[in-house]
């Protein structure tokens, strides 16, 4: 079934809002919109001449019509420049914008008429509409998309290592409004579990790899990669880790930042939840006459530090953040939109933890923060006798 690209759209908002539609009617939905007939190469060979000002021949020795993936909005076709290097194209479906403007009337229409119901004066469908057209007008301009990867691989090695993982180049000068020209990579999705394991392939180190430069996106940096579904994943045939697509990004603010380090580092070092309850203070994620941030911290160090005893493996840090997001509204605070964007990153690396390496104690290893607290990482490191790999 083909529904147009704004029902995907839609979906991403419902599955971001906890509580009002269930799990089990979104995950598949979003799924069955993905698949969309490819269109025609002849379009998408019209589409990069448009926007690259130059015929196909004059840029490409050659140019595969057979898209490596098809999706609503747009396919990937493999490629060699003209100067010798792989690449290739992600064009975004021609004609999409304006289908989006339309289908946005026909949503803000019914959103108008389900406001006027029971279920629509809680689920406020008029926002979501509203929602969906910010996420259209950020997510689906190629330029940002190219302009995110660029950013995130800027970063990626900024500290010096991190250098098995990697993000394709950008390769602006094939670049243009609706067409991404970038590095070719080979490999596989993170979920293809048991090639990985055939291949002889270390998952877990995989894992580490990646969890680790995502945790300094979201922590130091600040553009982080909002959709690691395995499809954008990659392990490559080298070994390194790939990440792709950032069509969906999140950005925590800078004071936002401070409080995922504040948790963490209070998770992983010193249980002091004391520092925990100051720093969602000082965001203002609940009132001040709740309490102290003594009375607040003690509270959270009695829900949290016995899963933290019972063994980190078994501490679902996904569930735990997505959770904590539906308990501070119920507080009557305003967490970002974004903090459920971490929380669902992680529900997809814990995924990944428990197929690739079951034991690994993602949280309590010190090589994630290796960069982000060097000092307590090393001394965390030398007492549980853990060796950073490369
Ligand atoms: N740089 C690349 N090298 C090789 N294959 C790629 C590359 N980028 C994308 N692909 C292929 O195209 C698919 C879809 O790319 P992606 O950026 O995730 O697009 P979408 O936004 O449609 O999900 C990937 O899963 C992969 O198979
Ligand atoms: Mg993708």
């Amino acid at each position: 079934m083909y529904l147009g690209p704004t029902f995907v759209k839609l979906g991403q908002v419902v599955a971001s809002s906890p509580g009002i539609f269930p799990n089990w009617l979104t995950q598949p939905a979003r799924r069955c919109l993905d698949e969309a007939p490819p269109f025609d190469s002849e379009l998408v060979r019209a589409t990069v001449e448009q926007d690259l000002g130059v015929r196909i021949e004059d840029a490409f020795i050659s140019f595969e019509d057979i898209p490596l993936s098809a999706a609503s909005i747009g396919q990937v076709h493999g490629c060699v420049l003209n100067d010798g290097r792989d690449a290739v194209v992600k064009v975004q479906r021609p004609g999409l914008r304006d289908q989006m403007t339309m289908d946005l009337k026909v949503l803000y229409l019914v959103a108008r008429v389900a406001n006027k119901t029971k279920w629509g004066r809680s689920a406020n469908p008029m926002g979501m509409v509203s929602d969906v057209s910010q996420l259209t007008a950020r997510e689906l301009n190629p330029v940002i998309e190219a302009w995110n990867q660029q950013r995130f691989r800027d970063h990626l090695w900024s500290y010096g290592d991190n250098t098995m993982i990697t993000v394709p180049e950008v390769y602006w000068d094939y670049c243009g409004p609706s067409t991404i020209c970038m590095e070719r990579v080979s490999g596989i999705p993170m979920d293809h579990f048991e090639e990985i394991r055939a291949r002889g392939l270390d998952g877990e180190l995989v894992l580490r790899r990646g969890a680790k430069a995502w945790a300094e996106a979201v922590m130091v940096h600040g553009p982080f990669h909002g959709d690691m579904h395995a499809g954008n994943i990659w392990v490559l045939d080298d070994g390194r880790g790939c990440f792709l697509d950032f069509g969906i990004m999140g950005e925590l603010t800078p004071e936002w930042r401070q409080v995922m380090r504040d948790i963490y580092y209070t998770c992983v070092f010193d249980r002091d939840f004391t520092r925990v309850a100051t720093a969602y203070r000082s965001v203002g994620v609940f009132p001040p006459e709740l309490g102290t941030d003594e009375e607040i911290g003690a509270a959270m160090a009695m829900i949290v530090e016995p899963m933290l005893v019972m063994g980190m493996a078994s501490v679902n840090l996904g569930e735990l953040i997505t959770s904590s997001v539906t308990l501070m509204k119920d507080f009557g605070g305003t967490p970002p939109q974004e903090l459920m964007l971490v929380g669902k990153q992680l529900l997809y690396i814990e995924r990944y933890v428990r197929e690739l390496a079951p034991d690994y104690a993602i949280i309590t290893d010190p090589f994630i923060v290796k960069n982000i607290f060097p000092e307590a990482a090393k001394e965390l490191a030398a007492k549980e006798n853990v060796t950073y790999p490369e």
